[in-house]
């Protein structure tokens, strides 16, 4: 990692990284969470340090181990995740390839819930902040560019598409992750890249070369 450092197209430029799901507490035991291995977010933030970028790769609770040479915040819940992504503001480019938790348990219980308390819990949910679309918001300080995923299992380009313009990035990632393909979980993805000028359909690619091809074209685009 150290002879990369100072190298390559995107030399001098800081990015950001969200990665792997979050953990929502219910109590001190039990999380509610996204199916998420942290493996394309992971990918990306090597490719983008490979290219020669500082990465800040703010990652929740994986299944693989995050690159090195990139620094390296590790968080829980949605919440967590959002500080640290305001901590590592300005940033030219910021990549959220996070599967954050939509929901949290309005007052996760401090100590573990019991079956013999009788009947089973009701749990109550309110939503998570948006991280995504809070920084693709920002009037001040907002990254030159943004980049989101949209997972869909169905109509996945008109939901990627309005999903692009609803939070505000600049470009976002489809892919269908429906049971079908097999995405979830494994080593390929394939995915559609939309931006203002349209979709771009890639070819089905590993998850590392998905990485490589979205790192290329960030450093094409903060040129
Ligand atoms: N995202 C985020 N914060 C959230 C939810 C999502 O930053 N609380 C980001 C994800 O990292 C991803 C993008 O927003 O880059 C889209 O996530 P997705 O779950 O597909 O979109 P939602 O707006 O949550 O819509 P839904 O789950 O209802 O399809
Ligand atoms: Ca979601």
């Amino acid at each position: 990692a150290e002879a990369r450092l100072g190298n390559g197209p995107l030399a001098g430029k800081r990015v950001l990284v969200t990665s792997g799901p979050t953990h929502e507490p219910i109590d001190p035991v039990r999380y509610i969470a996204n199916r998420s291995s942290g493996a394309q977010g992971t990918a990306i933030a090597r490719a983008l340090s490979g290219l020669g970028a500082e990465v800040i790769f703010v990652t929740g609770p994986a299944d693989v181990p995050p690159p090195e040479g990139v620094e390296v915040v590790r968080v829980g819940s949605a919440r967590e995740m959002l500080t640290a992504v305001e901590a590592a503001l300005p940033t030219d480019a910021a990549i959220f390839a996070a599967a954050v938790a939509d929901w949290r348990v309005k007052s996760a219980s401090d100590k573990k819930l019991k079956k013999t308390k009788g009947g089973m819990p009701a749990l109550e949910f309110e939503e998570n902040p948006d991280i995504l679309a809070t920084v693709s918001k920002l009037a001040e300080g907002r990254p030159g560019l943004v980049v989101g995923f949209a997972a869909e299992t169905d109509e996945v380009i008109e939901n990627a598409t309005s999903k692009r313009q609803r939070k505000g990035c600049d470009w976002i990632l489809a892919n269908d992750v429906s049971p079908a393909t097999g995405i979830m979980g494994g080593q390929e993805n394939a995915v559609t890249l939309i931006t203002a000028e349209g979709a771009e359909e890639w070819p089905r690619m590993t998850k590392a070369q998905v990485a490589d091809r979205l790192a290329q074209k960030v450093a094409d685009a903060l040129e």
